[in-house]
């Protein structure tokens, strides 16, 4: 049985998730939300107090951690954490243990097999590079860093109306995610060589939603 996989990546606010989303859904296929594991696993590791230089406890917890989604809804250890996994402090440490090679290894592992048992729309920084290197489409998703810093404003905003945070801080903020997300060693953020590139800027999530759908179709992957 050939499973689907399609593999999109790009950097924060890029437009990953909503998209991808929608694909997923279009498909009647499983989306995996790769962000929201690295975060769940932060969120564990800011719960119990741990020193983010703590590497070695880190690995130890996520070793023993349970990270799974159910009906597209995110449980860590069984709970679900959709809402935990989106605060600021979670933003801003989610970098730091990605970076983490063990942490990578495991996420990674658990990524791969889900996409050898379903088929998957999966986004991330390192799937058509790393994870699923063999997808059947591959799509690296930008956009300036402005817009980026705007959307993920306007998404934080509809998750928690009191937010502290002004736009230029999320930019700030974003943009040295970028940096550590593509400066890092262990499978950094990098667009797959065989990956088509699309700007979306300047087109709406629909219009994007639409071309790949195209793109899918011309390579008969979906009829
Ligand atoms: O997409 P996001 O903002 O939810 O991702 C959270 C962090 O996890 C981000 O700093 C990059 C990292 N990440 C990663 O390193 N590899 C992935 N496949 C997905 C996310």
């Amino acid at each position: 049985m050939h499973y689907i996989q399609i593999a999109i990546d790009g950097p924060a606010g890029a437009g990953k998730s909503t998209i991808a989303k929608k694909i997923a859904k279009k498909l009647g296929i499983l989306y995996i939300d790769t962000g929201a594991m690295y975060r769940a696993l932060t969120y564990k590791v800011v719960k119990l107090k741990v020193d983010i230089n703590n590497i070695e406890k880190i690995n130890e917890i996520a070793k023993e951690t349970n990270i799974e989604f159910r009906n597209g809804i995110i449980f860590l250890d069984g709970i679900d954490v959709s809402l935990e996994i989106r605060s600021q402090e979670v933003t801003k440490l989610v970098s730091f243990v990605a970076q983490i090679p063990e942490v990578r290894v495991i996420l990674v592992e658990l990524q791969k097999k889900v996409a050898n048992n379903n088929h998957v729309v999966m986004d991330g920084r390192d799937i058509g590079s790393n994870v699923l290197p063999n997808a059947d489409v591959k799509v690296f998703l930008t956009a300036s860093v402005s817009e980026r810093a705007k959307r993920r404003y306007l998404e934080m905003l509809e998750k928690n109306s009191d937010l502290t945070l002004a736009v230029e801080d999320i930019e700030k903020d974003i943009k040295l995610r970028d940096k550590m997300d593509s400066e890092r060693e262990a499978s950094p953020l990098i667009k797959a060589k065989d990956a088509i590139v699309l700007d979306t800027t300047l087109f709406t999530i629909d219009q994007v939603v639409e071309e790949i759908l195209n793109i899918l179709s011309k390579k008969n992957i979906i009829d």
